[in-house]
């Protein structure tokens, strides 16, 4: 073939294909609204492997739905995330799923979608202090913080254990529900010389106190949190470890409060010698700590069902475009509100019940993993 035939083929060909590409985009389903987008959601970030599961499950859920949808994500920025709102209201959309980077910092970009006529659902994350949230769907979080904690006491070895305690983003809400769900259980192990704190003066200061407030779980959150960066976690971690004692190593347990920086934790203390063992939570269900798990180098994970809390946000979204009200099963206070809820439950999964829950369960397949 000639050299211009073939150059003027392949731009022929690079030209069909960024059509197909942009037509196809994030963009699902056909009609209802002669190309606009009906259904807006936006997520807080790629970067972790949570927030990509939710967009596939988002993306297989939305397969043959008569709506539009798009679903754009903000990248860890508030900025980015009410630009990307703000794309949305210009495609006219009638609805806006969002599970907001900074809760606060999102209200801006809601009660701008408010002023539009869009109905809100914030999603896993409460959208707070703002009245410009109509819906919240949501796994029960502070159960899972409870079931971190629980499987922490169950696995107690014996008198005086070193405890080191994780936590999230002060900027998330549930980072708070977490760290309380888990504190209720703790505190009394603590209390009663189960666990030693190894690594939070504030958390040692308040050893006697079972329901914290707010503020007394802003002072321990502020001297632990992973912000929910595995590097962050792991410096943290490294520098715990540091400062440790002789007596704050040996069998340890560990509240880590995802799986990303569960991970990064185990790291850590794994590549301590005079660390003999420990037991650590997670939560996610992420297939690199399902591995980990297999492994037996992460002790757990609370796996919520990311395909239940599609389903409801979708069924919301879809509701609320037919003229219906929603159906909802209580209420979350966001400091300004009483948002209406749909809340999800969660199971507790290690390396007993693994198969039974994640692929027995079609959630994943077995051969995504090597020793199951
Ligand atoms: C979510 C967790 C997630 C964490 C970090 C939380 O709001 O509920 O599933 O691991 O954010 O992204």
């Amino acid at each position: 073939m000639k050299k211009h035939v073939k150059g003027i083929l392949l731009l022929a060909a690079v030209m069909m294909f960024s059509i197909v590409a942009s037509a196809c985009g994030n963009t699902n389903g056909s009609g209802g609204g002669g190309g606009s987008v009906n259904v807006g959601i936006v997520l807080p970030t790629k970067d972790e492997p949570r927030w990509v599961q939710d967009e596939q499950r988002f993306k297989d859920a939305l397969s043959g739905t008569k709506y539009n949808t798009e679903i754009l994500f903000s990248q860890g920025s508030s900025a980015k995330e009410k630009e990307n709102v703000e794309t949305l209201l210009n495609k006219g959309i009638k609805v806006l799923i969002i599970c907001p980077q900074d809760g606060d910092a999102a209200a801006a970009a809601v009660e701008e979608a408010k002023k539009d006529g869009v109905t809100v659902i914030s999603y896993d994350r409460l959208i707070t202090n703002t009245d410009a949230v109509d819906y919240y769907v949501t796994f029960d979080s502070l159960a899972v913080g409870a079931a971190q904690a629980q499987y922490l006491v169950d696995h107690a070895k014996g008198n005086g254990q070193p405890l080191y305690l994780y936590a999230g983003a002060a900027t998330d809400n549930n980072a708070f529900l977490f760290f309380q769900g888990a504190w209720e259980v703790l505190q009394p192990k603590i209390a009663d010389g189960t666990f030693k704190i190894a690594n939070s003066t504030e958390a040692e200061k308040l050893k006697d106190t079972k329901d914290l407030s707010r503020d007394q779980m802003s002072s321990i959150i502020g001297q632990v949190t992973t912000n929910w960066d595995p590097n962050e976690a792991k410096n943290k971690a490294q520098t715990h470890l540091t400062a440790a004692a002789a007596d704050m190593k040996g069998d340890v347990a560990i509240l880590a409060p995802n799986d990303g920086t569960a991970r990064s934790i185990a790291d850590v203390f794994a590549s301590d010698s005079a660390v003999t063992s420990y037991v650590i939570t997670g939560q996610d269900a992420e297939k690199a700590s399902i591995q980990y798990i297999i492994d037996n180098k992460q002790s757990m994970t609370v796996f919520k069902d990311v395909r239940t809390l599609v389903k409801d946000a979708m069924g919301m979204a879809v509701e609320v475009l037919d003229g219906k009200t929603p159906e909802t099963t209580g209420s979350y206070n966001n400091g300004s509100v009483d948002v209406k809820a749909k809340q999800t439950d969660v199971i507790v999964v290690d390396k007993d019940n693994v198969k039974k829950e994640l692929i027995d369960s079609d959630y994943y397949k077995a051969d995504e993993f090597t020793g199951l």
